[in-house]
């Protein structure tokens, strides 16, 4: 049994260790809203950068021809990606300033933190013409501290946005979903007291523990009063901080544990003087024990589906609440009680409807296919971007399994930076799983054989298999024999096959509803006699768009792998599949 139960405070602290300047809950926080209409304008040889224009704070640019003007500039609306939002921009990749003008009057003493979800994929953010700072990575939250730059009366935010492909980003030049560019996350103006609750984490050891860990910042961190209360558990504590303005705490407690059948979730609140943070915590352990998984102690078996971040009846990146909802009320409604976020960390609402509705998430960051693995930039950056979806979403409980690449090549400078980022994330968040999305095997006459070496690095082993679509007939499929030279779970983490929703066709055409039916029933033969098999992860819930699939009339740039079409509409696979998971909830119920 790998043993996942370590001091608990080690995964507050060690996640100090990828040290950021972000704040626990920005949901939950005193806030003003910035979303809404912003100016726009689209700047593909970033003259911007080069020629002042409408300089920042808002006061008209020198040059009398002024042909960079945001007010008569176009409008997008913010949070949303500019892809969907203007037919001229469906396949841009490239600059786009954004400007928004917001009136604000500073309360006595108060600071004030710039916070965005997510802006995809270079940031520059400049407030009345002072540049508060740059953010790299598309699918994580960063902030910038404003209090010193606001104004009473106009701010003018502008924020300048980058999404081009690059060898040394993550991701990188190609993948199998859409680049979409743009402010794609909620904007927040969040107000804080002078000292304030910064960071806090809430996890559970097996027997009945909790611990919880609070950091305080700002004027005066040190011997600072937090109590702590669950009221519904009749836990109410007191923390005092430290000189670096931390405390921690364990105690014992009987919570009822948090599962996707019963997913219970305590109010938590943290309070600081007049200022109290709430939050809704579920409590569970989850490990592994050989080739199985264990949730709270017991064996689980991960019925799923993976998901892209994208409008549930369109294209398009989604971020509110409600697209949350309906994704997730589909993965439901499958009978799944594990959903892949694929391949880069989903919006926090997506976290949040998960942990509520009982769905145990596989979390990725994109490093995927071929990045630059020699590179320790590179390396640094997966780091980041992990600590910053570790940071954000650490106090889940849905959040089970975090994976850190998808079908990489089977190198060794690959598999060395794979081994470090792992290393990393254990004694960043021991209290989870390490897993990946791998796609190498020995191909066998017989079947296939999960031997290569980076499948002994992760706790959990995930397998993308294209059989009966990519290679194969489907009929092999069934007859597979498949091997594995670890005693580890495995996640069938992809399978599937493209379908044009409401094409019939026949069994022998690729696209027709007909074949991917009979891709998917030669799949779950082979699936029921898998050994070590722990979850499965068809992919995926929805048709999403792509710039590698254009076949006209068929794919129209849609991977149409979707359970779902881009309209939501069910495929006839969905019942096959939703079946088949009634099925495997009555096993595991004996
Ligand atoms: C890959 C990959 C996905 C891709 C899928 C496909 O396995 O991980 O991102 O969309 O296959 O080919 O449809």
């Amino acid at each position: 049994m790998k043993s996942v139960i370590v001091a608990l405070s080690v995964l507050f602290f060690a996640s100090q260790s990828l040290a950021l300047d972000l704040l626990q809950n920005a949901p939950g926080r005193q806030q003003t809203s910035l979303n809404g209409q912003w100016n726009a304008i689209v700047d593909p040889f970033d003259v911007g950068d080069k020629r002042k224009f409408q300089n920042f704070d808002g006061t008209p640019p020198a040059d009398k021809l002024q042909e960079f003007n945001f007010d008569s500039a176009m409008k997008l609306s913010v949070p949303g990606d500019w892809n969907t939002q203007d037919d001229k921009l469906f396949w841009y990749e490239g600059s786009v300033w954004y400007e928004k003008s917001f009136e604000h009057q500073a309360k006595p003493g108060k600071e004030y933190m710039l916070y965005f979800d997510a802006v995809n994929y270079l940031a520059s953010v400049y407030l009345n013409g002072t540049l508060l700072g740059k953010h790299e990575g598309g699918f994580t939250p960063f902030q910038f501290k404003a209090t010193d730059a606001l104004k009473n009366g106009k701010n003018v935010l502008v924020v300048k946005v980058n999404n081009r492909r690059e060898p040394d980003f993550i991701p990188t030049m190609s993948t199998d979903w859409w680049n979409y560019g743009g402010i794609t996350r909620p904007v927040r103006l969040i107000e804080l007291s002078p000292t304030y609750i910064q960071d806090y984490s809430f996890t559970y050891k097996k027997g009945g523990t909790i611990a919880v860990s609070v950091t305080v910042t700002g004027e005066s961190p040190a011997k600072q009063k937090v109590d702590i209360a669950l009221p519904q558990l009749g836990i109410s504590k007191h923390l005092t901080t430290d000189a670096s303005g931390k405390a921690s705490l364990t105690f014992k407690a009987k919570p009822e544990l948090w599962t996707p059948e019963s997913p219970t979730l305590y109010s938590a609140s943290l309070t600081l003087g007049d200022q109290t943070l709430t939050d809704k915590i579920g409590f569970r352990t989850i490990e592994v024990d050989g080739d199985k998984m264990l949730l709270n102690g017991k064996p689980v078996f991960l019925r799923g589906i993976a998901i892209h971040e994208e409008k549930p009846f369109s294209d398009g990146r989604a971020w509110s609440e409600e697209e949350a909802r309906v994704l997730l009320g589909w993965a439901k409604e499958l009978g799944s009680n594990y959903v892949r976020f694929a391949h880069y960390p989903h919006n926090e609402n997506m976290l949040r409807v998960a942990d509520e509705l009982g769905l145990m998430v596989w979390a990725e960051i994109p490093v995927y296919w071929d990045i630059q693995f020699y590179n320790p930039e590179v390396l640094a950056k997966a780091k980041q971007q992990f600590g910053e979806m570790l940071f954000r979403d650490k106090n889940r409980a849905a959040v089970i399994l975090w994976s850190i690449a998808n079908e990489t090549p089977n190198t060794e400078v690959r598999t060395s930076f794979l081994t470090e980022l792992a290393n990393t994330v254990r004694t960043t968040d021991p209290t989870r799983l390490v897993t990946a999305a791998i796609n190498t095997q020995t191909t066998t006459d017989s079947g296939r054989i999960i031997d290569e070496a980076f499948a002994g690095v992760v706790d959990v082993i995930g397998i993308n298999s294209y059989c009966g679509w990519y290679y194969d007939k489907p009929e092999t499929c069934a007859q597979y024999k498949w091997q594995s030279a670890y005693n580890k779970p495995i996640i069938i983490s992809e399978f599937g096959a493209g379908a044009l929703q409401g094409w019939e066709g026949d069994e022998n055409t690729f696209f027709s509803e007909a074949y991917q039916l009979r891709v998917f029933k030669q799949n779950l033969i082979m699936l029921d006699n898998m050994p070590h098999l722990a979850g499965v992860s068809p992919w995926l819930l929805k048709d999403f768009r792509a710039a590698r699939r254009p076949l006209a009339g068929v794919q129209d740039y849609w991977n149409r792998k979707g359970l779902l079409s881009d309209q939501g509409i069910k495929k006839q696979v969905w019942y096959l599949m939703q079946d088949w998971y009634a099925k495997k909830e009555r096993e595991h119920q004996r």
